[in-house]
Protein backbone atom coordinates (compact mmCIF):
# COMPACT_ATOMS: atom_id res chain seq x y z
CA UNK A 1 0.00 0.00 0.00
CA UNK A 2 1.21 3.57 -0.84
CA UNK A 3 0.88 6.51 1.11
CA UNK A 4 -0.44 9.82 -0.89
CA UNK A 5 -0.30 13.66 1.01
CA UNK A 6 -3.03 15.60 -0.42
CA UNK A 7 -2.21 19.27 0.77
CA UNK A 8 -4.45 22.16 0.05
CA UNK A 9 -5.19 25.93 0.53
CA UNK A 10 -8.59 27.13 0.28
CA UNK A 11 -10.96 30.35 1.34
CA UNK A 12 -14.54 29.07 0.92
CA UNK A 13 -13.97 25.05 0.07
CA UNK A 14 -14.73 24.61 -3.16
CA UNK A 15 -10.65 23.20 -3.37
CA UNK A 16 -11.29 21.85 -0.24
CA UNK A 17 -14.24 19.63 -1.49
CA UNK A 18 -12.01 18.23 -4.56
CA UNK A 19 -8.89 17.43 -1.96
CA UNK A 20 -12.08 14.95 -0.63
CA UNK A 21 -12.94 13.69 -3.55
CA UNK A 22 -9.34 13.02 -5.30
CA UNK A 23 -8.30 11.46 -1.70
CA UNK A 24 -11.30 8.88 -2.13
CA UNK A 25 -9.79 8.72 -5.78
CA UNK A 26 -6.63 7.83 -4.57
CA UNK A 27 -8.50 5.03 -2.07
CA UNK A 28 -10.14 2.76 -4.63
CA UNK A 29 -7.16 0.97 -5.57
CA UNK A 30 -6.19 0.35 -1.45
CA UNK A 31 -4.12 3.24 -0.96
CA UNK A 32 -3.90 5.56 2.22
CA UNK A 33 -4.58 9.13 1.23
CA UNK A 34 -3.75 11.72 4.43
CA UNK A 35 -6.08 15.33 3.70
CA UNK A 36 -4.19 18.32 5.00
CA UNK A 37 -4.77 21.97 4.91
CA UNK A 38 -1.24 23.54 4.04
CA UNK A 39 -1.38 25.55 6.98
CA UNK A 40 -1.26 22.50 9.48
CA UNK A 41 2.44 21.59 7.85
CA UNK A 42 4.65 23.14 10.01
CA UNK A 43 8.01 21.69 8.70
CA UNK A 44 9.87 19.64 6.72
CA UNK A 45 9.13 16.56 8.86
CA UNK A 46 5.03 17.29 8.03
CA UNK A 47 5.95 16.51 4.58
CA UNK A 48 8.51 13.30 4.40
CA UNK A 49 7.38 9.72 4.57
CA UNK A 50 5.02 9.83 1.37
CA UNK A 51 4.70 7.99 -1.86
CA UNK A 52 3.28 10.72 -3.44
CA UNK A 53 1.97 14.19 -3.43
CA UNK A 54 -1.42 15.92 -4.74
CA UNK A 55 -1.26 19.57 -3.98
CA UNK A 56 -3.76 21.78 -4.45
CA UNK A 57 -4.67 25.66 -4.55
CA UNK A 58 -6.81 28.06 -5.95
CA UNK A 59 -6.99 30.92 -8.24
CA UNK A 60 -6.83 34.67 -6.82
CA UNK A 61 -5.95 37.55 -8.97
CA UNK A 62 -4.86 35.31 -11.17
CA UNK A 63 -2.19 33.49 -9.13
CA UNK A 64 -1.54 30.91 -6.20
CA UNK A 65 -2.37 32.00 -2.86
CA UNK A 66 0.48 33.73 -1.11
CA UNK A 67 0.15 30.32 1.58
CA UNK A 68 1.07 27.86 -1.28
CA UNK A 69 4.22 29.94 -2.28
CA UNK A 70 5.68 29.09 1.24
CA UNK A 71 4.59 26.27 1.52
CA UNK A 72 6.28 25.20 -2.20
CA UNK A 73 9.62 26.47 -0.53
CA UNK A 74 8.86 24.36 2.35
CA UNK A 75 8.31 21.57 0.02
CA UNK A 76 11.57 22.52 -1.97
CA UNK A 77 13.40 21.00 1.09
CA UNK A 78 12.13 17.95 1.17
CA UNK A 79 14.08 15.75 -1.35
CA UNK A 80 10.72 14.36 -3.72
CA UNK A 81 12.75 13.61 -6.51
CA UNK A 82 11.09 11.21 -8.54
CA UNK A 83 7.67 11.06 -6.31
CA UNK A 84 4.80 10.68 -7.90
CA UNK A 85 2.50 13.89 -8.13
CA UNK A 86 -0.41 15.84 -9.13
CA UNK A 87 -1.83 19.49 -8.87
CA UNK A 88 -5.41 20.67 -8.53
CA UNK A 89 -7.59 23.73 -7.99
CA UNK A 90 -11.15 25.33 -8.72
CA UNK A 91 -11.63 28.84 -10.37
CA UNK A 92 -14.26 31.09 -11.89
CA UNK A 93 -12.90 32.15 -14.91
CA UNK A 94 -8.67 32.70 -15.15
CA UNK A 95 -7.52 29.62 -13.51
CA UNK A 96 -3.85 29.87 -13.44
CA UNK A 97 -3.01 28.28 -9.99
CA UNK A 98 -3.19 24.30 -10.69
CA UNK A 99 -1.12 24.54 -13.81
CA UNK A 100 1.30 27.00 -11.65
CA UNK A 101 1.77 24.32 -8.73
CA UNK A 102 1.96 21.67 -11.27
CA UNK A 103 4.86 22.98 -13.44
CA UNK A 104 6.77 23.86 -10.18
CA UNK A 105 5.81 19.71 -8.76
CA UNK A 106 7.32 18.79 -12.58
CA UNK A 107 10.31 20.91 -13.03
CA UNK A 108 11.48 22.30 -10.04
CA UNK A 109 10.76 19.38 -8.17
CA UNK A 110 11.11 16.52 -10.77
CA UNK A 111 8.41 14.64 -9.83
CA UNK A 112 6.50 11.74 -11.64
CA UNK A 113 3.74 13.30 -12.63
CA UNK A 114 0.46 11.92 -13.40
CA UNK A 115 -0.19 12.29 -17.29
CA UNK A 116 -3.76 13.77 -16.65
CA UNK A 117 -1.87 17.33 -16.10
CA UNK A 118 -3.69 19.27 -13.39
CA UNK A 119 -6.90 19.46 -12.82
CA UNK A 120 -8.86 22.39 -12.60
CA UNK A 121 -12.28 22.77 -12.55
CA UNK A 122 -14.67 25.85 -12.56
CA UNK A 123 -16.04 26.07 -8.66
CA UNK A 124 -19.54 25.90 -10.36
CA UNK A 125 -18.51 22.44 -11.05
CA UNK A 126 -16.94 21.31 -8.50
CA UNK A 127 -19.76 20.03 -5.98
CA UNK A 128 -21.95 18.40 -8.50
CA UNK A 129 -21.78 14.76 -10.15
CA UNK A 130 -19.08 15.63 -12.97
CA UNK A 131 -17.21 17.38 -10.29
CA UNK A 132 -17.31 15.05 -8.10
CA UNK A 133 -16.36 12.23 -10.46
CA UNK A 134 -13.50 14.10 -11.69
CA UNK A 135 -12.33 14.52 -8.51
CA UNK A 136 -12.83 10.79 -7.92
CA UNK A 137 -11.25 9.94 -11.39
CA UNK A 138 -8.22 12.06 -10.82
CA UNK A 139 -7.16 10.50 -7.60
CA UNK A 140 -8.06 6.97 -9.06
CA UNK A 141 -5.05 7.85 -12.31
CA UNK A 142 -2.80 8.75 -9.26
CA UNK A 143 -3.69 5.85 -7.25
CA UNK A 144 -3.61 3.78 -10.25
CA UNK A 145 0.31 5.04 -11.64
CA UNK A 146 1.98 3.20 -8.58
CA UNK A 147 0.71 -0.11 -10.42
CA UNK A 148 2.67 0.83 -13.41
C1 LIG B 1 -10.98 38.43 -4.57
C2 LIG B 1 -11.09 37.22 -5.48
C3 LIG B 1 -10.25 37.13 -6.59
C4 LIG B 1 -10.36 36.04 -7.47
N1 LIG B 1 -9.53 35.98 -8.55
C5 LIG B 1 -9.68 34.97 -9.44
C6 LIG B 1 -8.88 34.93 -10.61
O1 LIG B 1 -8.01 35.76 -10.84
N2 LIG B 1 -9.09 33.91 -11.48
C7 LIG B 1 -10.04 32.94 -11.28
O2 LIG B 1 -10.17 32.05 -12.09
N3 LIG B 1 -10.81 32.95 -10.17
C8 LIG B 1 -10.64 33.93 -9.24
N4 LIG B 1 -11.42 33.96 -8.11
C9 LIG B 1 -12.40 32.88 -7.87
C10 LIG B 1 -11.88 31.75 -7.00
O3 LIG B 1 -10.78 31.10 -7.61
C11 LIG B 1 -12.98 30.71 -6.80
O4 LIG B 1 -14.01 31.28 -6.02
C12 LIG B 1 -12.52 29.42 -6.18
O5 LIG B 1 -13.50 28.44 -6.33
C13 LIG B 1 -12.18 29.58 -4.70
O6 LIG B 1 -11.70 28.36 -4.22
P1 LIG B 1 -11.66 28.00 -2.67
O7 LIG B 1 -13.09 27.86 -2.22
O8 LIG B 1 -10.94 26.71 -2.59
O9 LIG B 1 -10.96 29.12 -1.97
C14 LIG B 1 -11.30 35.02 -7.21
C15 LIG B 1 -12.14 35.13 -6.08
C16 LIG B 1 -12.03 36.21 -5.22
C17 LIG B 1 -12.95 36.30 -4.03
Amino acid sequence: MNKVLVAYASRTGKTEKMAEYIAEGVRFFGNEAVLKKISDVKSEKDLEGYDGYVFGCPTYHRDMTAGMKTFLFQAEKVNLLGKMGGAFGSYTHSGESAQMVFDTMEFVFKMDMVDLGALNLKEAVVETDEGMRAGQDYGKAVGGKFRN
